[in-house]
């Protein structure tokens, strides 16, 4: 179903040139350097936060009396993103973060959560009658169950709010999708758990009331992420307007609808500009339909390695492993990057032998994840600091692009291609970025290649 891709991929092809991620490679090529540079870099990226706050305050008091002068809190929250305008896009070029997008049309950040008008709708009655989300309303209207959810006060509600605007971007020639396919779209929408902005900003990724069997024990998820576009969900969505409280939760307005994301190969497949090398090798070595096969795992998180990883290898390691007597090298090597049944977000872990799941909490969080490369598992460290997150495997490659949200897992795309460790006497050493040769790549994955039959 076209219907059901075009949306997320746009956004995520547009995800690999923010400048947020460049900041992470600058960040990746200096903690090769030092062990703790990772940390010595960090304060610059936190002014630029500090930054957008800063301006974001000058909005505030701005956007108070806009909200004074009307009846309606989502109608003026979002007349007033629209008016606000270009008036911040100045900053917007100095940081490299879009702060106008959502910050003009903002009120409350950084105020703990208080508002001077104490709300007296539900996020349901709020929908509902606001001029600028009909066609939301319309839909929700269908589904009895989710009026009740969304005016209900079981629980304090996140709604991303797709406004009018964002269903005219639906392809006039899509398939008009099955009403159960809508309800899941709908339900994508929705968090259970309260996300006010403050809360957002410091977010990777936000869990969604859409279970899907495939993911696994937790629900799905999408990720936000700032960057040219501003503060986006899943990289294309814009949130437009936020912090509009009713009395069971809160709503952020955003410009485009979020479609429940394809599987991991799918993605892959989809953006040929990042992943067509890693896509030529997961179809030779016959482990898309592998991966694919969400009857044999529940979940999963992939490492993908970008095109500029692979051509960091150099043309006789590439020549190698895409030759035909390279093959089951290939496949090999590929296995290491893909681990089943454990969902690795940069802020929160799934397994399906675990009874709970974690968020990962500031700080360092470590975990070894098994990969399909049988006994060779990935260490990887997750360090947070704010909404700065750093995740490093093998305490040296590290993930340039997080949280690919997908059907079946996640995709933490990685700037290198990640070497299994070397077996010194009875000791693994782990790969450290020196010059690497040919033969030097095959003993690493030679115990691996006889299980292959190719
Ligand atoms: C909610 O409060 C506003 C004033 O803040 C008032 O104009 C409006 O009539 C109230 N709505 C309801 C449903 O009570
Ligand atoms: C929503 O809840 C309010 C009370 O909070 C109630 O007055 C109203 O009738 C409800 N609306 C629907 C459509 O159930
Ligand atoms: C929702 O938030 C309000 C205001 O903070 C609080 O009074 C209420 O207890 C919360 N409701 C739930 C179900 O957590
Ligand atoms: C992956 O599996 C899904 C169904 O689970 C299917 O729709 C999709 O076409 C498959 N993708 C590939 C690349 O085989
Ligand atoms: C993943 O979990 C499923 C179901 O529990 C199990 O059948 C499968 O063997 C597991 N796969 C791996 C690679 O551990």
């Amino acid at each position: 179903m076209k219907f059901t891709y075009v949306l997320p991929l746009v956004g995520l092809t547009t995800a690999f040139v923010l400048p947020e991620q460049q900041v992470f490679s600058e960040l990746a090529v200096e903690s090769h350097r030092s062990a703790h540079s990772a940390f010595d870099k960090l304060p610059s990226k936190d002014q630029v936060v500090d930054q957008v706050e800063h301006s974001f305050e000058k909005l505030a008091g701005k956007f108070d009396k806009a909200v004074k002068c009307s009846k309606h809190a989502l109608d003026s929250a979002i007349d007033y993103a629209a008016e606000a305008g270009n008036d911040v896009t100045e900053k917007v070029q100095k940081t490299g973060f879009d702060a106008a997008s959502w910050m003009d049309s903002t009120a409350h950040l950084g105020s703990n959560g208080h508002h001077h008008h104490e709300p007296n709708q539900t996020l349901y009655q709020l929908i509902s009658t606001s001029k600028y989300t009909t066609k939301l309303a319309a839909a929700i209207n269908e589904y009895p169950d989710l009026v009740v959810l969304l005016n209900g006060t079981i629980a304090n509600y996140t709604v991303f709010a797709p406004v009018d605007s964002a269903f005219d971007k639906i392809p006039d020639k899509a398939p008009k999708p099955s009403k159960e396919f809508l309800k899941k779209v709908l339900l994508y929408h929705v968090s259970p758990e309260f996300y006010p902005a403050g809360k957002v900003l410091v977010t990777h990724t936000v869990p969604t009331a859409l279970t899907v069997d495939t993911v696994g024990v937790g629900p799905q998820r999408v990720s936000t992420n700032i960057g040219l576009k501003g503060l986006t969900v899943n990289f294309y969505a814009r949130i437009i307007a936020i912090d509009i409280f009713g009395t069971n939760g809160v709503i952020h307005g955003i410009d485009s609808l979020l479609v429940p994301p394809p599987n991991v190969v799918d993605i892959i497949q989809f953006l040929p500009g990042e992943f067509s090398t890693l896509e030529l090798g997961l179809t030779k070595t016959g482990l898309i339909p592998v991966i694919n096969d969400t009857s044999a795992h529940i979940g999963g998180t992939v490492f993908a390695p970008s095109n500029f990883a692979f051509q960091k290898l150099g043309p006789k390691i590439n020549g190698f492993l895409f030759s035909s007597y390279g093959q089951k090298y290939l496949k090999a090597l590929l296995s290491y990057h893909v681990v089943a049944n454990q969902t690795l977000y940069s802020d929160a872990y799934y397994a399906v032998d675990s009874v709970e799941n974690t968020d990962i909490p500031k700080g360092v969080f470590h975990i070894d994840l098994p990969t399909l490369l049988t006994d060779k598992s990935l260490s990887v460290n997750v360090v947070r600091y704010g909404r700065i997150i750093v995740i490093r495997i093998n305490a040296f490659s590290q993930v340039t692009i997080e949280d690919g949200i997908a059907a079946d897992g996640v995709i933490q795309v990685v700037s290198d291609v990640l070497i299994p460790p070397k077996r010194i006497d009875r000791m693994e050493q782990h790969y450290r970025g020196e010059e690497l040769t040919v033969e030097d790549l095959r003993e690493r994955l030679e115990p691996f290649v006889e299980n292959f039959e190719l």
